[in-house]
């Protein structure tokens, strides 16, 4: 190893002849790895969310093992390190809570150590933002990489979806039209090999993004995670993130506001989570773009959806690779004039020389713009004196009847009182009812968990009623649907005029005309406010870290000091 002056970022850790050098690289050839490895090549770190607890993510060392051939290949030297893993099917309270603390995990990580260049694996819901929040803030030559979706679920003869199946089995078992022997057989066959949720939710959503914002490899959103092509997507991008490094084109070249706005319309197209809507506003901030709620309703408008998955459709992520992926998707957005084609991505090239001729195999799951599953696939955001800051819906999920209701309100105070409360069978409520849970925002819960899909009555149920009116300000998870108003912001912890609304009051709600009503006086409101305390607030601990810094939904629900770049430089030591 030679004195020789390199101008990459490792070079400060493994670059001279001194002392520090000397530690830096001594340490490091512990691991087996020869002299000539710290001869000035770029360092790629590979950001790894993988963990036996995190299902979704638990192939992702197998990823990683494509992803150093890559970076090999071109002339690297790969360093994997372990993050913060956040599993949703089984972290509680709610992933959500710990979005921003994982964030902050992978950019103090990039920055702490010897790295020119990130390859983020990602894949259950909040590993994805989580880990772009993190390495946006860094802001280093950047790729991510999902882990990419499970092969179809079966049962029965029948395609069964990820979370999907879960609301709609467990209200059939509730209405008496499913056996308990039957939901648990279906259990057997849902998740049938490694990879994420298979349904259009969050995970497919979040990986979708990562395509969309041109951040990831083409087909990253929709190749099943035990496909060989996903291990020539990792070994591709694994190659690639060595030229990015020293081509020195850094995250905040890709993630432009002309990006964004291609994601959204993505959304649109592909009838996307509407967990979206807070991540994708929360990775824009850390890079100083004021992404906000208006920007999605402008940009959703005369978006339809042409991509028929599940929640919204019928078909199933592997049926989606099969169909073609998300590049026919974006190239029909891009026919219509609703593409920023220019925009690069981190193949170098720009999403429209990406998409350009991109096949479309099977019509019914890519469907024409012109006979889409929904006429207009965008999110919706409402606002009137219940959201004086905004709340959203997804048309796509919801029941075209119910997009204009007026209604009474049944109100649950918190989800325990909502469980305690939805099967009393002296509960006044119809299916014109409008029901309305409160306490379940960033701060109330804490962490604004997935519930805003109340499960319904189930007396309704049994009179065959399938949808209702719901309103909360919680999040749905993206494998859910329903006539649901959510993110309701300010929420009722922070004194919103959520936190006033009573058994009784009258709720109007009007999609097309983007409003949501309580038809109930100012004076009124005011006398309700006088005798409204906020709810006890967690004492110590990460929780009250949370509650005490985290913003509203309608700003990402990101940390209050997290939120702009802080580039990584070259930190201070100690030796
Ligand atoms: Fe991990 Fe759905 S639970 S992606």
């Amino acid at each position: 190893m030679t004195g020789k002056k390199r101008a990459l970022r490792s070079a400060a850790w493994f670059g001279g002849d001194g002392k520090n050098a000397f530690m830096h690289r001594s340490w490091m050839k512990n691991q087996g790895i020869p002299d000539d490895e710290f001869d000035g090549r770029p360092v790629i770190g590979i950001c790894n969310t993988w963990s036996e607890l995190t299902p979704c993510n638990a192939h992702l060392r197998g990823i990683a093992d494509h992803v150093k051939r890559g970076v090999y290949e071109a002339g690297g030297l790969p360093l994997e390190f372990p993050v913060m893993s956040l599993g949703e099917s089984n972290l509680r309270p709610t992933a959500m809570l710990f979005r921003n603390l994982a964030s902050m995990d992978v950019e103090e990580s990039i920055r702490g150590n010897p790295i020119d260049g990130v390859i983020l694996l990602v894949g259950c819901d909040k590993t994805t933002p989580a880990l772009l929040m993190g390495a946006a803030s860094a802001n280093l030559p950047t790729i991510a990489i999902s882990g990419g979706p499970m092969l179809n679920g079966k049962y029965r003869g029948q395609d069964i979806g990820s979370g999907t199946h879960v609301w709609k089995f467990a209200e059939d078992v509730k209405a008496g039209r499913m056996t308990v022997e039957a939901f648990l057989g279906a259990e057997q066959g849902q998740s049938r090999s490694a990879g994420s949720c298979m349904t259009m939710g969050t995970a497919s959503t979040m990986a979708s993004m990562v395509e969309a914002l041109g951040i990831g490899m083409p087909d990253n959103a929709a190749i099943p995670a035990v496909d060989s092509r996903r291990g020539v997507l990792s070994h591709l991008a694994g190659r690639r993130i060595v030229e990015l490094v020293r081509d020195d084109v850094k995250i905040a070249q890709i993630l432009t506001r002309q990006a964004f706005e291609n994601a959204i319309r993505v959304n649109g197209a592909i009838g996307g989570s509407t967990n979206a809507v807070l991540h994708l506003i929360a990775i824009a901030r850390r890079l100083g773009i004021d992404l906000s709620l208006d920007d999605w309703d402008r940009l959703g408008r005369g978006v339809p959806t042409i991509v028929d998955l599940m929640p919204s459709g019928r078909f199933l992520m592997e049926d989606f690779y099969y169909a073609g992926g998300l590049a026919p998707v974006m190239a029909a957005l891009d026919d219509a004039g609703l593409l920023h084609g220019h925009a690069l991505t981190v193949n170098g090239k720009s999403i429209a020389q990406n998409i350009v001729d991109a096949p479309n195999y099977n019509t019914e799951v890519i469907r024409p713009m012109d006979n889409p599953l929904t006429p207009e696939g965008g999110i919706a955001v409402l606002r009137g004196n219940l959201a004086p800051d905004g709340a959203v819906i997804k048309p796509s999920a919801a029941t075209p009847a119910l997009m204009q209701h007026r209604g009474k309100a049944v109100v649950f105070e918190n989800i325990e009182h909502f469980y305690a409360r939805i099967d009393d069978p002296d509960l006044n409520i119809d299916a014109s009812s409008v029901m309305v849970l409160k306490n379940c925002g960033p701060r109330g819960y804490p962490g604004m968990p997935e519930v805003g899909n109340m499960p319904m009555p189930t007396k309704l149920l049994k009179q065959g009623v399938s949808d209702m009116v719901r309103i909360s300000d919680a999040r749905m998870s993206g494998t859910a649907y329903g006539t649901v108003v959510l993110h309701v912001a300010p929420e009722a912890a922070s004194g919103g005029v959520l936190a006033l609304v009573r058994d009784g009051d009258i709720i109007e709600l009007d999609v097309a005309g983007r409003r949501l009503e309580l038809m109930v006086s100012d004076a009124e409101l005011a006398s309700r406010r006088a005798d409204w305390t906020p709810p006890v607030a967690p004492v110590g601990g990460y929780q009250s870290l949370y509650v005490e810094k985290v913003l509203q939904a309608d700003s990402g629900c990101d940390f209050d000091f997290l939120v702009g770049r802080r580039d990584a430089g070259i930190p201070r030591h100690s030796h």
